[in-house]
């Protein structure tokens, strides 16, 4: 079997300000379902692990609302960071108490804040990445890039691992420029990174320990301290001190150039909804084009549009948003902020949410 391991960290910024600090994207519904993001991504793990084999690390200001959202999950099992260091950080410390419990665990690594429209193509793309765990291999989800995006991670893909669906990965690079992802993706031999792993949880802990001595030392520190009355010092001694850096740069991108990443292509409808022009684009649309985020397409109590096209309109609770006139804005409202951008700058509010934390 596999041991989930759902990471609930990060604000989102780019979807400020529905995501905040204070109610993080994957506490939210973007879809107008029931359930949240975080939620919708324990569900979708229900075929591969049981409950108690699922883990979720977070920090200590959402420690309370992840739990209460996921009632079948044992409060054991939601490993609380006393300060976000980023992936790398929360997926060693779950790989360390996972491979204490069990030597041999197998887990994967998911983020809660991706939407996957097909649930069994992606359990069993998962089981195929399993098989190329057992082997030893870090295993990524590769994904058919469709536009040139910088903020992803690419594989470079090479043969076919046996006869499996599992492919050699020659090259992890994270984040490139736009000239240098837009060669990759002319080329046809580059996937994106999904940012979801599976491997034996011992096999990261030594491609960690090789390439970031201090962070695997940290961990395996806190790890033996995690089911003892230490467990809160050593944490508050060891933690802060953790290289704060992704998973991604920390270890993948290394592991590539050593020939330990495989990958299996994942056509199970993902999309990483980091932004309203994204979010926009993965949710059903009105004849117009204008999405109505939130809600379902047929409910579109709270906005009043006329003569609009391809807005994204987020309305908060006991307000009207009405919009006449304009095209291709992402209107946002919440009690306490209003955003109007367009939709093509919707990458930049990252920049605008820095300046807001510059003024206090
Ligand atoms: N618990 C915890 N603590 N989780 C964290 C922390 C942290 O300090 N920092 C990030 N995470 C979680 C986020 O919640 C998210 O689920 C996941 O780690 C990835 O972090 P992001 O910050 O969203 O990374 P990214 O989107 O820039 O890049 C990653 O995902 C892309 C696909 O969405 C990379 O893996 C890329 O290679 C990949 O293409
Ligand atoms: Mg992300």
């Amino acid at each position: 079997g596999l041991y989930g391991v759902v990471l609930a960290g990060g604000t989102g910024t780019r979807l400020w300000p529905l995501s905040r600090a204070g109610h993080p994207k994957f506490l939210h519904s973007l879809t107008g379902t029931e359930a949240s993001l975080l939620q919708a991504t324990v569900d979708r793990l229900d075929l591969l692990a049981p409950a108690d084999r699922i883990f979720v690390v977070t920090g200590v200001a959402h420690a309370a609302a992840v739990s209460r959202q996921l009632e079948a999950i044992p409060d054991a099992n939601v490993l609380v960071e006393p300060s976000p260091r980023d992936s790398c950080a929360a997926i060693a410390l779950a790989a360390a108490v996972i491979a204490r419990r069990d030597p041999e665990a197998i887990m994967g690594s998911f983020a809660s804040d991706h939407l996957i429209a097909e649930k069994e193509n992606f359990t069993k793309v998962i089981r195929t990445a399993m098989e190329g765990a057992r082997q030893g291999l870090l295993m990524t989800l590769g994904i058919t890039p469709t536009r040139p995006e910088t903020g992803y991670g690419y594989l470079q893909c090479g043969g076919a691992i046996g006869d499996s669906p599992v492919l050699a990965v020659e090259e992890f690079k994270e984040k490139p420029t736009y000239d240098v992802a837009e060669g990759y993706v002319k080329s046809g031999n580059y996937l994106w990174n999904a940012g979801m792993f599976v491997w034996r949880a011992d096999a990261f802990l030594a491609e960690l320990a090789r390439q970031q001595p201090q962070l695997a030392a940290g961990v395996s520190r806190i790890a033996q301290a995690w089911e003892t009355s230490a467990r809160e010092e050593v944490l508050g001694e060891v933690w802060p001190t953790l290289p704060r850096i992704s998973v991604d740069y920390a270890v993948m991108e290394g592991a590539a150039a050593a020939g330990r990443v495989g990958t299996v292509r994942g056509d199970f409808g993902w999309n990483d909804v980091g932004d309203f022009h994204t979010l926009g684009e993965v949710l059903t649309a009105d004849p117009s084009g204008n999405v109505v985020v939130g809600r379902d397409v047929e409910q579109k109590a709270g906005v009043l549009l006329r003569d609009t096209e391809g807005l994204v309109v987020v309305p908060t609770e006991g307000r009207l948003v009405a919009a006449m006139g304009v095209r291709d804005l992402v209107i946002v409202d919440t009690p306490d902020a209003v955003l109007v951008i367009p939709r093509e700058r919707a990458q930049e509010v990252k920049s605008l949410v820095d300046e807001l934390k510059e003024l206090g």
